[in-house]
């Protein structure tokens, strides 16, 4: 039996394995999310109600509606439980909410409307479980509330261990672009690809939410930063601390990093022309992550994308890992990160990780702030502001206003 049989099995083993994958992953987050970002609406005018944003149905932007009648989370459920009661002050846009929004996700998610989409929040504590040990009332607080429970609302009942206390530099606007974009860069970097001093990170997409945060993370653990980007933004990458900026829309990393023996590359971009390009680059024993295993020009994502993507993520590791050992890792950002969010905050308040606002809106104008963040060319991140009264006063956005404050990025 000859090497071609022996890839053939070890083809095959994979393919199956891959499949499993899927099937457990799907069947798991399926459950997982069969009750998230449920909400109900008033029904009477005794009920206790709160401002907030809900999906009746899958579409455009247009089906986001601004409602004054969602039920407030009950307290009844908040007894003996580890969860906390969150006044929420601000949330961001991540493409992952409009992305369930279109639909595009439904394969995966239970069709139970009415929804609330956000993933990130920042507010203070109102009421805790009495099984709480971490947070209590009065707490400034940010984080990702886990299972896909909504923020575009001004109350959330979560887990304790979901959130932390804020940045004592950053206020609200600010610390509500943290939870989803920067978890996922700490995630992708430094959970699973052990970053250490003096590596080689090529991180494909600098200038977006997740992108701009991996950039700075990976600065703080002292490694050198190659990444791409636009045009607009290089000035922005390098205030951000990139060693080498690659335009994409003139140069290929592939061709100008020839050189370079890469021990990471963190694709937030999902261009499977770039990532399979750039393979090359890695080192034996180095690492290929991607936040976005589908290609991102299959568009809209579905089932069939989704299962393209994890065979080719499949004949990558088949074709890499036995010569190069270099795996190719797609991650989750992860729930119950209070640990990693602890980072983050120590990562903020050390100023090795600042926060940008490209654009802040008031909840009232979610539907203009999914259209720009489903642009795809957002720089830094998105705001929302939840309660009319919060100012935004200081706020740094993306090429208007200039202003200091702690914290925050000015280019
Ligand atoms: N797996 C997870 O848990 C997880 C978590 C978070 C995000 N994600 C996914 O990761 C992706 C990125 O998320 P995000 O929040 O960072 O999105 P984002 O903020 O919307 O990213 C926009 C940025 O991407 C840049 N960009 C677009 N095409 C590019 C290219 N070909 N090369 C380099 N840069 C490019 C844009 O720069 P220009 O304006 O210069 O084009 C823009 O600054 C999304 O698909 C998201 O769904 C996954």
């Amino acid at each position: 039996m000859g090497l071609q049989y022996y890839l053939i099995r070890g083809f095959f083993t994979l393919l199956a394995a891959v499949i499993v994958t899927i099937a457990f992953a799907l069947r798991t987050l399926k459950s997982a999310l069969a009750k998230s970002g449920l909400v109900m609406l008033a029904q009477g005018p005794n009920e206790e109600t709160m401002l907030g944003v809900i999906i009746q149905r899958y579409g455009g932007s247009e089906v986001l509606e601004y409602r004054n009648d969602v039920l407030n989370p009950s307290l009844d459920e908040l007894a003996n439980t580890d969860q906390v009661l969150v006044k929420i002050e601000a949330t961001s846009v991540n493409p992952i909410d409009w992305k369930i929004r279109s639909g595009e996700l439904k394969w995966l998610l239970p069709n139970t409307f009415p929804k609330i989409l956000g993933r990130d929040l920042s507010g203070t504590v109102v009421a805790v479980g009495s099984k709480t040990h971490l947070l209590k009332v009065g707490d400034q607080v940010f984080g990702m509330p886990e299972k896909l429970k909504g923020t575009y609302c001004e109350y959330v009942r979560c887990c304790e261990r979901s959130l932390t206390r804020k940045p004592h530099n950053l206020d609200h606007l600010n610390a509500a672009t943290l939870p989803l974009a920067a978890l996922t860069a700490y995630h992708g970097l430094v959970s699973v690809g052990k970053i250490k001093p003096g590596m080689k990170v090529l991180i494909l997409g600098g200038s977006g939410g997740v992108g701009s945060f991996g950039v700075q993370i990976a600065k703080a653990y002292n490694s050198t930063v190659f990444t791409t980007c636009g045009t607009h933004n290089i000035q922005f990458v390098k205030n951000l601390g990139a060693d080498q900026v690659i335009d994409y829309s003139k140069q290929k990393a592939a061709k100008e990093l020839k050189n370079q023996e890469l021990d990471l590359i963190f694709d937030t971009v999902g261009s499977k022309e770039d990532r399979d390009q750039c393979y090359e680059l890695v080192k034996r024993g180095g690492k290929v992550i991607t936040t976005l295993p589908i290609n991102a020009k299959d568009n809209p994502h579905s089932l069939f994308t989704l299962i393209k993507g994890f065979a080719d993520l499949a004949l990558k590791n088949l074709y890499y890992y036995p010569t190069k050992r270099v795996p190719y890792i797609p991650i989750l950002a992860p729930d119950y990160a209070h640990k990693q969010l602890d980072r983050i905050r120590e990562l903020v308040e050390a100023g090795d990780v600042r926060t940008r606002i490209d654009t802040v809106f008031d909840l009232t104008d979610i539907q203009k702030a999914h259209e720009h963040s489903e642009s795809s060319h957002v720089k830094g991140k998105i705001a929302i502001n939840i309660s009319p009264s919060s100012s935004t006063q200081g706020v740094v956005y993306a090429d208007t206003i200039k202003c200091a404050i702690p914290g925050g990025i000015i280019d």
